[in-house]
């Protein structure tokens, strides 16, 4: 039966584990230059209804690396659900290739491809998860710090798609995560409750960036306006001001944590340049694994 990676409860803990192996051994490759084509011949088809520079680029490279091909379908290009409905393009791509991975606003479109194509369907951000960014970002963290287990995650900004991503995996492999966001701009409710209920994490969440971020190993933080909130930027400019990451509220963490951005950043508003640009930022590794993480994702998936 074909599988979907849509969210990261699509895969079981052993599976998850499995792909930061996968993806280990496949960076290694790519980095000697040992020829790894797993996916000769296939095609993945990938619709963006948003911009992108890091998902495009990684998906379609890896793609190239793992011997296939990524045809891009742009904004303009498909109408998902405007020009065409949601199934019959699932139906049509599936006649022409192996993979569809499709980043969407309404994350119901996400699923409702999966539900109609015969073959895999990556979610390559909506509005309510972004998975491939969040296990990438754990390959970094394991890299960077040795292990993930019990991990201190200060997560600090919006309540976003990136967020409600690590509440998922915080529901299967045991992480700290400590999230801070204005009151109003918390995460998804329901996949918090999903997420505590399954008791393997500590999940706190509090309007304190300070009490977040205090002994953390990791400080993680995102845009304060994701993409289709454009118009509201300048009132959130305002809200979120105290919850920018800067020299004075990293002090507050572990002496040896990291800095991690999903990217694009907003320098100046959720970031200073200082902590960018500075000792603790993994950020560029961070958009690398990207491409690692993918390439397992889509041999787990396609081969
Ligand atoms: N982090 C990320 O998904 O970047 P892009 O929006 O550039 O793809
Ligand atoms: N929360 C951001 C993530 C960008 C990769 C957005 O959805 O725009």
């Amino acid at each position: 039966m074909k599988r979907d990676f849509l969210a990261e409860t699509d895969f079981s803990k052993e599976e998850i584990l499995q792909t930061f192996e996968l993806a280990r051994e496949l960076k290694e490759k790519t980095k000697k230059g040992i020829e790894h084509h797993l996916l000769k011949g296939q095609v993945l088809a990938m619709i963006f209804q948003k911009p992108s520079n890091r998902t495009r680029v990684s998906f379609e490279v890896g793609m190239y690396q793992l011997g296939g091909h990524a045809v891009y379908l742009g904004p303009q290009e498909i109408g998902l659900g405007t020009r065409e409905s949601v199934p019959d393009v699932a139906r049509v791509l599936e006649r022409f290739s192996q993979g569809i991975m499709a980043r969407v606003f309404g994350h119901h479109l996400v699923t409702g491809l999966a539900a109609a194509a015969r073959i895999p369907v990556i979610n390559g951000l909506s509005d309510l998860l972004h998975p491939c960014q969040i296990l990438g970002d754990l390959l970094t963290i394991i890299e960077h710090k040795g292990h993930y287990e019990g991990i201190k995650l200060a997560y600090v900004g919006d309540g976003n798609n990136i967020v409600n991503s690590f509440i998922n995996v915080a529901g299967i492999l045991p992480l700290d995560l400590r999230i801070a966001t204005p009151k109003g701009y918390e995460p998804n409710a329901e996949i918090l409750q999903s997420a505590r209920s399954k008791g393997v994490s500590r999940i706190s969440w509090s309007e304190d960036p300070v009490d977040a971020v205090t002994g953390a190993d990791v400080i993680y933080t995102d845009t304060w306006a994701s993409m289709g909130q454009e118009s509201e930027t300048e009132m959130r400019r305002k809200i979120f001001q105290p919850f920018q990451v800067n020299d004075e509220l990293v002090s507050h963490a572990a002496k040896d944590h990291i800095f991690m951005h999903c990217l694009p950043a907003h320098r100046g508003d959720e970031v200073t340049d200082a902590v960018m640009d500075g000792p603790h930022s993994v950020v560029f590794d961070e958009a690398e694994n990207r491409m690692h993480i993918q390439k397992a994702i889509l041999v787990k998936l396609m081969a």
